[in-house]
């Protein structure tokens, strides 16, 4: 007998405590007023200095979960970390992680870390969902932590980085719901954005290739989860956006979101009989015999769906846009920063019994679209109300940050890719912004060993 409602029981979001501004990058750049704000949909771009690494990224988020929702180490059976950032290709951040475990007596823990560019986090949550699901469940919680620092050499990918870290707590009687059987995944071999140089921290990207590479996808998988609803439910009516109340993205930037959520309207509209096309869509009939593989950079089809969609996206994905917005990509974080969003931005009432669709992608590529469904019940104390008002912290945290020049934006990057893997290394920047609890850096040894401490 499979354990009931498996899904999200608890959630935690952690971004440096400093950020540039994207109005100000554009200065700083030499491009156009708006290419970052408008052309990207992106405000400001979190980034971490010498203080922060894919260790003290997850220690912070794993720690913060730990305490906000009074979880004791030996209540956790399962752990392990999505990401795409390397700092050792042997030892896990997961057995790091073990220092917040150990010291209890717990050593009883499954899990180690996954790679695959943005996609880690989901890989380890499928993982996590999986076991406790299975005859190896004993009862216990999974703790999947998704973190990355992302970071691009100067041009034009480097407005779209970000960094952070989410935990997401796995169980039975969730508040958060996996829908069963109604996984759709698309797996594939490209170069679209790899890092094959472990002495730099930035990838080797093909903007153009990693969009093609995105939304296609994204087509696959939306009509391979609709094709998995109608094989599993048949005799209902097919699944179109119409069944989705909050639909989210990984976010490598959020106008490529809203782009995405036009491509959705556009494969309904391609997928509705002749009889069913809505009355406001009668313009568009002229692309009805367009192929989607032709359509990937056909700007007169994407800009129609997008106003044609428009209402639609903002009331199911743009609330699930604003830490993407204000913190940019964290890669393997971006989608659960997404829910973590939608959570803060709705009313409870408006969020119960609601169906959400999930998408996420890392290049290379692996992708996958599912679905959660919320609880219905509302009530103070209610697993729903806990975990949202366990979230409150996180708008007035993302105006708490403080703001860096692009100048000195610059020399921090520049300086962490001058001593990239360079040892022995002592940090210098100053530990006063971090928010409380967050773990730094204080040493990297002459044997690589890195030491961290608490605020
Ligand atoms: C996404 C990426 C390719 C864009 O870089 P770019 O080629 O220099 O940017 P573009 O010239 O295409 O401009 C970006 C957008 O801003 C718009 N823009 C440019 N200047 C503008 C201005 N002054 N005001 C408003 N919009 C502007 C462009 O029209 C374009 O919008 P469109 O795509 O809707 O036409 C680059 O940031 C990148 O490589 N990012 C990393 C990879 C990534 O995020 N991939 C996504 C899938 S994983």
């Amino acid at each position: 007998m499979w354990p009931k409602d498996v899904g999200i029981r608890a959630l935690e979001v952690y971004f440096p405590a400093q950020y540039v501004d994207q109005k100000e990058l554009e200065v700083h750049d030499g491009v156009s007023a708006g290419k970052y704000t408008i052309g990207l949909g992106q405000s400001r771009m979190g980034f971490c200095n010498d203080r922060e690494d894919i260790n003290s990224l997850c220690l912070t988020v794993t720690h913060r979960l730990l305490e906000r929702y009074n979880i004791k180490p030996r209540d956790i059976g399962r752990l392990e970390v999505g990401t795409e950032t390397i700092l050792d290709k042997s030892k896990s951040v997961k057995t790091l992680l073990m220092q917040l475990f150990e010291p209890h007596g717990c050593t009883d823990i499954e899990g180690a870390d996954t790679t695959n560019a943005c996609y880690g986090g989901t890989a380890a949550l499928f993982n996590s969902i999986g076991w406790v699901e299975s005859s190896a469940w004993d009862g216990r919680f999974a703790l999947v932590v998704a973190a990355d620092n992302a970071v691009y050499s100067t041009g034009s990918a480097r407005p779209t980085g970000g960094a952070g870290a989410i935990a997401i707590l796995v169980g039975p009687d969730a508040p958060l719901v996996f829908d069963r059987g109604l996984r759709a995944s698309y797996m594939s071999h490209s170069y679209d954005f790899y890092k094959p140089n472990l002495r730099s921290e930035y990838p080797i990207v093909d903007g153009k290739l990693s969009i093609h590479c995105y939304l296609k996808s994204l087509d696959s998988c939306y009509q391979l989860y609709c094709e998995k609803v109608r094989r599993k439910s048949p005799g209902e009516s097919p699944v179109t956006l119409a069944n989705f109340d909050a639909m989210l993205f990984h976010s490598p930037y959020c106008k490529l979101v809203q782009k995405s959520f036009a491509r959705l309207a556009f494969v309904d509209f391609l997928n509705a009989p002749k009889n069913q096309i809505p009355d406001g869509y009668k313009d568009a009939v002229k692309f009805r015999t367009a192929k989607l593989e032709d359509t990937y950079f056909n700007q007169e089809i994407e800009k129609a769906f997008m106003q044609l969609s428009k209402v639609d996206f903002e009331q199911k994905t743009k609330p699930s846009l604003l830490i993407a917005n204000q913190v940019g990509n964290m890669y393997t974080p971006s989608v659960y920063s997404g829910l973590v969003s939608l959570l803060v931005s709705k009313p409870i009432n408006e969020l119960a019994g609601t169906k959400i669709g999930i998408f996420s992608y890392g290049s290379g590529l692996c992708s996958s679209m599912y679905s959660l469904t919320v609880a219905k019940d509302t009530r103070e104390g209610s697993a729903l109300s806990q975990i949202i008002t366990a979230l409150s912290y996180v708008k007035s945290q993302l105006e708490g940050r403080h703001c860096v020049s692009p100048e000195d934006y610059t020399s921090v990057l520049a300086a962490r890719e001058r001593n990239c893997h360079v040892v022995p290394f002592t940090p210098e920047s100053s530990t006063d912004n971090m928010f409380p609890g967050t773990y730094y850096l204080t040493q990297v040894d002459e044997k690589y060993r890195r030491t961290y401490k608490r605020i």
